[in-house]
């Protein structure tokens, strides 16, 4: 696994797009101690005090179809998931649709899939990934929604859970991308936070998990099951149905 470490960058994200434009190859990391423009899904900003937590991109050059990338952005959920989980025994940590990792109801982890198409395929993949590791503080605005491996009692090495990440997601990918869910299907609905809650998406319904495809089945209150393949969650009930 070739690493590089970086002081400080804008985000990891944009390191690895440009890596990939100047050839570098399959699998190249990039981590950084500090982020100036770190970003997060729809829009949004993700801070992350220096050195305190795992902010790395991941570059995966997987030629396939765009319809395949959401299941990119599951199972990276899912091997950061397990890798929290490994310093965390004694906690539930679930994948919350898409793609959050949550600890209780609080997210622990966040991933920021972004692709290049090339014609009609993905030409490659940049996956994004934020654990919060050691911070203990969160500003105001965070501190009732975001925890942290120290937080919930565990202890980690940021370079030991960077491995471990990387090589769980190397394990699933390419199966995944060529070969749909189906291989980890089963351990994906295990961890499934949002399954049986009812939560605010599309006029609300009740989670009843995810297909094959990666999209989120929702039980509508008129007893129809849609099928949703982006989008984001607002919190989620906190006893399921
Ligand atoms: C989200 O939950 O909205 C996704 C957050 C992704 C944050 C990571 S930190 C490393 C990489 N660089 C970025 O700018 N974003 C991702």
């Amino acid at each position: 696994m070739k690493i590089i470490r970086l002081e400080e960058t804008t985000s990891t994200n944009d390191d690895a797009k440009r890596g990939a434009r100047e050839g570098a190859e399959h699998g190249t990391v990039w981590v950084a101690e500090s982020q100036t423009g770190g970003r997060g899904r729809q829009g949004r900003t993700w801070a992350s005090p220096r050195g305190e937590n795992l902010l790395f991109s991941v570059l995966l050059r997987i030629q396939c179809l765009p319809a395949r990338v959401p299941l990119i952005a599951l199972v990276a959920g899912l091997a950061v998931r397990d890798a929290v989980a490994r310093v965390l025994p004694d906690r539930d940590v679930l994948v919350k649709w898409p793609n959050d990792v949550l600890v209780g109801e609080k997210k622990i982890a966040g991933i920021l899939v972004e692709s290049a198409i090339a014609g009609t395929k993905v030409d490659h993949v940049v996956v994004g990934i934020g654990i919060n590791v050691h911070t203990r503080h969160f500003p105001e605005e965070l501190a009732a929604i975001a925890t942290s491996i120290a937080l919930e009692g565990g202890h980690a090495s940021r370079s030991a859970l960077l491995e471990d990440v990387v090589q769980r997601l190397d394990h699933d990918v390419e199966h995944v991308v060529h070969r749909g869910l189906g291989l980890v299907h089963a351990r994906l609905s295990k961890v499934d936070a949002l399954r049986g809650h009812e939560i605010d998406i599309e006029g609300g319904g009740v989670a009843e998990g995810i297909d094959l495809d990666g999209r989120l089945l929702v039980r509508k209150p008129d007893g129809t099951l849609v099928r949703i393949s982006s989008g984001e969650v607002r919190g989620r009930a906190s006893t399921p149905r």
